[in-house]
């Protein structure tokens, strides 16, 4: 193997204090980490250590000039076999390099990263929640670690891979407020890219906000303020009269993979689904016209989210009742029932995870 792994085992599982029924997104990580380092221009010392604090130099340039990227992905089990499996990883792989290149940092092979997942996931597959809606959350990331204050690009990187059983990320319909002032990204900028920077300069808008009530922000571009683009941490999706509409991938929206899953999923259930430009004018007139049917956000964190109401420049608008919608509540099932391997895999997206530590971990 070009990348050996080194595994040290955690002397004490913290499996104990997971309340699998009351799971907080992002709150408890499970037993074991993957650490990998980019030195000299090459990734090395692939290593399973147990999940914990780092020291670090409070120079490292991913704190001062934000070369930081992360992946968010989800493994659950098979209702099948019992086993873990994983849902189109290396479509993250990809996604995860084009953000690195995009902030000039090295691309991770796939095979560092793809091993790293199922080493880990197969480490610490008893931490996998299995109610409805549940998964264990995989986080990838990867920052620059050069300690220096010299504004370039870093030569040396860590990547690393934790993960945290997680329930439904938004648990009730989410409030919307359609961004009037602020902008998330530009044609030419790095919107595509999952870069810690987008999310940070989403946070005070989102905080503003929610002071006035609403859950998330509705993005529109940053050149006409005109058209969708993505609602806080999710792609977004609208139907009007039957027909399901979502904006088109460009640099400045990000690519996401459970966005492009459903397009799949929902074509093949006969719906019709376009990727085009979609101004808020014209969602206002559909509403207007009683033909905006449903909203959604879509992500692997979010699964779908439902949109109960959006607001534009002080006027609210009001979505039909959950109970009254079809395409978003048929979607979380489609999606909710492929990643747990109980319907066909058609698209051959399900991947089960390799049983190397089993051994190991005995
Ligand atoms: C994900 O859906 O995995 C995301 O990256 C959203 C996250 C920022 C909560």
């Amino acid at each position: 193997m070009k990348y050996p792994i080194s595994v040290e085992l955690t002397k004490q599982s913290r499996l104990a204090e997971v309340d699998f029924d009351n799971l907080i997104f992002g709150r408890v990580m499970s037993d074991h980490m993957f650490v990998a380092d980019y030195i000299d221009g090459e990734w090395t010392d692939c290593r399973i250590l147990p999940y914990g604090p780092m020291p670090m130099s409070p120079a490292i340039m991913g704190l001062h000039y934000g070369q930081a990227i992360f992946e968010g992905m989800k493994a659950n089990k098979s209702t099948k076999t019992g086993e873990p499996i994983l849902f189109r990883p290396e479509l993250h792989v990809e996604r995860l390099n084009r953000s690195a290149k995009r902030l000039a940092m090295p691309e991770i092979p796939a095979e560092i990263f793809l091993e790293g997942v199922h080493r880990l996931v197969d480490l610490d597959r008893d931490f996998i929640p299995q109610s409805e809606g549940s998964a264990l959350y995989l986080r990838p990331h990867m920052f620059a670690t050069d300690a220096y204050l010299g504004v370039r690009a870093s030569d040396t990187y860590r990547f690393v891979i934790m993960s945290c059983p997680v329930g439904p990320y938004y648990p009730k319909p989410v409030k919307i407020k359609v961004a009037e002032k602020y902008v998330r990204a530009f044609p030419g900028g790095v919107g595509f890219a999952k870069a810690a920077g987008n999310y940070a300069a989403t946070l005070a808008p989102a905080l503003e906000a929610k002071e006035q009530g609403f859950d998330q922000i509705l993005w529109l571009d940053g050149k006409e303020f005109k058209y969708l683009q993505e609602c806080g941490t999710m792609n977004i999706f609208v139907v009007i009269d039957g027909k399901v509409i979502t904006p088109p991938t460009t640099d400045a929206i990000l690519a996401g993979i459970t966005r492009d899953s459903l397009i799949h999923l929902l074509k093949d259930k006969g719906f019709e689904v376009e990727e085009r430009n979609i101004s808020i004018q014209e969602v206002i007139e559909a509403h207007q016209a009683g033909k905006l049917d449903e909203m959604f956000g879509s992500g692997t964190a979010a699964v779908i989210s439902h949109i109960s109401d959006f607001s534009y420049k002080g006027k609210n608008f009001e979505l039909s009742p959950i109970q009254g919608r079809k395409v978003g509540p048929m979607a979380k099932k489609l999606i909710q029932d492929y990643k747990v391997d109980a319907v066909e895999d058609t698209f051959n997206w399900l991947l089960p995870v390799r049983t190397t530590n089993k051994e190991l971990s005995k």
